[in-house]
């Protein structure tokens, strides 16, 4: 504990000593999450990193949030404790599929899920998160063409909250979240058939809920899909006894605190992203003392991409 508490202050106190703010992704390891100055969903630390005066930002989440950060704030330092952490999701579309697949659609919108590489958000024209994915799609014209990628499942979820038929999905996923099936989830809930459950988009497994819910097998009010951030606003807010959490396992932290009342449990405790747990505190201490690993992003790509990064921090507001 004594160790624990000196690498807090010394965090902090490097972080002053920089004028540097430390943003941390809901999925970090606690101690990540603890110790930073803002934990949030990819939406609300992008808003919050385009906001900063500081003139460092520590990112500690995965390459494309830190490689956000940096497309919103050229003028900055943006490091991330450890480069090599980055996102399966991300990985399933390269700029180069994205230009091949706008070929074949001309003057289809393209709206890119913020999982993705600065390359494909120079392609893109408005980015969206978990949490505003929804509103991005509405804010298009009924009668235009929409290409949306890389995620299936959020992609999805769109479709079904939108009904719009002109929405062409990518067939990419997060190997974390498409992980929790919809059998596991269907075995949970019929063992608590009290709880609630809260389902991020990106899994596999909302489709199933919601089939379940359509099926009676649970009541479609129990059935939540929602953001990382939205599960914080409906934990606060509910008044059920227990949830069952379909999404990467370091959000019972922040849900557990956010209400600690409620029994949150994992639909799958095997849910872990590798990539977010490469940020440990041996690494947050590295990057603050070496000024390692740093994000670059080639201004001609950034600022091909800002335009749609500036418009997903806008819509849903
Ligand atoms: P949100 O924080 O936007 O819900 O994102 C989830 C995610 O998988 C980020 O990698
Ligand atoms: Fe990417 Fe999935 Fe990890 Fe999120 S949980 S960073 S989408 S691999």
């Amino acid at each position: 504990v004594a160790a624990d508490q000196a690498w807090r202050e010394e965090v902090l106190r490097l972080a002053a000593e920089q004028d540097a703010v430390v943003l941390a992704h809901n999925y970090q390891l606690p101690e990540i999450q603890d110790v930073a100055h803002h934990t949030g969903d990819s939406l609300a630390l992008s808003r919050i990193a385009a906001e900063s005066t500081a003139a460092t930002i520590i990112f500690c989440g995965v390459h494309f949030m830190a490689e956000t950060a940096k497309i919103l704030s050229p003028e900055k330092r943006v490091l991330i404790p450890d480069a090599r952490a980055g996102c399966s999701l991300a990985d399933s579309i390269t700029a180069e599929q994205l230009r091949e697949w706008k070929a074949e659609h001309p003057g289809a919108v393209v709206v890119s899920y913020v999982n993705t590489t600065a390359a494909v958000k120079a392609e893109t024209d408005i980015c969206c998160t978990s949490s505003n994915a929804v509103d991005v799609v509405r804010s298009i014209p009924a009668d235009r063409e929409v290409l949306f990628l890389p995620d299936q499942f959020l992609g999805a979820h769109v479709q079904r909250e939108t009904g719009r038929k002109n929405l062409h999905i990518w067939a990419g996923e997060c190997h974390v979240h498409a992980g929790i099936n919809g059998a596991e989830l269907a075995e949970r809930a019929a063992a608590a058939p009290e709880a609630e459950l809260f389902i991020h988009p990106e899994c596999g497994c909302a489709t199933s809920a919601l089939y379940l819910a359509g099926e009676g097998a649970v009541p479609a009010e129990k059935v939540r899909i929602l953001s990382t951030g939205g599960m914080l606003d409906a934990a606060r807010a509910t008044s059920a006894a227990s949830v069952l959490v379909a999404t990467e396992v370091g959000m019972l932290h922040q849900l557990r605190q956010a209400a600690p009342d409620v029994d949150f449990r994992a639909v799958n405790d095997r849910a872990s992203c590798r990539y977010m747990k490469m940020i440990t505190p041996a690494a947050l201490l590295r990057c603050l003392r070496e000024g390692l690993d740093e994000v670059h992003v080639d201004p001609d790509t950034a600022s091909q991409a800002r335009s749609a990064v500036r418009r997903m921090i806008e819509i849903g507001r």
